[in-house]
């Protein structure tokens, strides 16, 4: 789990990122996983790691029933205060605690049609762990969408270019792929940590526990977006990874499969 969201020279530093300030239509990657959000009229959508709560809002502006849940008290706060559909409630805790009813939330089993998770998943130890907690909390067929960083761009702790004498971007480096794990990591000049995993890491748990896989997507921002921010650099590597995963109704054969 990552503190660093309430550590306040951090916290003032996220604040002036373009999506901190303008939320989903400076997210690159937010068209590519909009479309992958399915009709959410009536349902139930828990996102984990909400941070300021943008999607929560979209979520609650396209009929849905939200719980938006961080571990971040200051995340949380700015939710309450930038995103605050009457039908989002907010809870501040970790989601590696989906499984242990608490003070803050109580998640009993086939309640979701949705969980959805924005770059998060990276700051998590136990992937495996959490894709048992999400089969149990959503209803048969129902999806898990989330995005994280890609294992291309996680597999270096240093997360970058290597430059020129005149700071011109040469290429991106991938080392290390297979040794997975914590990555000490710097962002927005604090140190951050994060998990590494792979492609394999983040499929196979999924296909293990009876999911079946729906989408794979490798998100670039639109022209516009990267004309707007400089962000060329982007076509050179992939940033970020998004996958869409439906839980399987079981019958008497594909649960002995599992
Ligand atoms: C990069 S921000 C993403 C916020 C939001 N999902 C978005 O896409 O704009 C990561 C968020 O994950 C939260 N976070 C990190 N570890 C967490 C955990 N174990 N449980 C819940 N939230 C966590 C942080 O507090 C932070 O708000």
């Amino acid at each position: 789990m990552s503190e660093i969201y309430d550590d306040q020279t951090f916290f003032k530093a996220y604040g002036k990122l373009p999506r901190s300030l303008d939320g989903l239509k400076v997210a690159g990657e937010w068209p590519a996983l909009k479309r992958l959000i399915p009709d959410l009229k009536g349902k139930k959508v828990l996102d984990l790691g909400c941070g300021y709560g943008w999607h929560c809002q979209y979520f609650a502006e396209n009929g849905a029933e939200v719980i938006g849940l961080d571990a971040s008290e200051k995340m949380i706060a700015q939710a309450r205060q930038k995103n605050n559909h009457q039908n989002i409630t907010y809870v501040v805790g970790s989601m590696e605690n989906l499984d242990f009813p608490s003070e803050q939330f109580d998640f009993p089993s086939e309640q979701f049609d949705l969980v959805f998770s924005s770059l998060t998943i990276h700051y998590l130890a136990d992937f495996p762990k959490l894709v048992q907690d999400v089969r149990r909390i959503l209803r048969p067929s129902g999806q898990f969408l989330f995005s994280v960083e890609h294992p291309i761009y996680t597999s270096r702790k240093e997360q970058d270019f290597i430059y020129d004498a005149n700071g011109q971007a040469l290429f991106f480096p991938v080392d290390n792929y297979f040794k997975t794990g914590a990555r000490q990591t710097h962002f927005l000049g604090s140190p951050v940590e994060k998990f590494h995993r792979t492609v394999e890491d983040f499929i196979e748990p999924l296909l293990e526990n009876g999911f079946s896989l729906r989408h794979l997507v490798e998100p670039v921002p639109t022209s516009e977006v990267i004309q707007q921010f400089h962000w060329e650099n982007e076509l050179r590597r992939p940033m970020m990874l998004i996958i869409s995963a439906e839980k399987k109704i079981m019958t008497p054969k594909n649960h002995d499969e599992n």
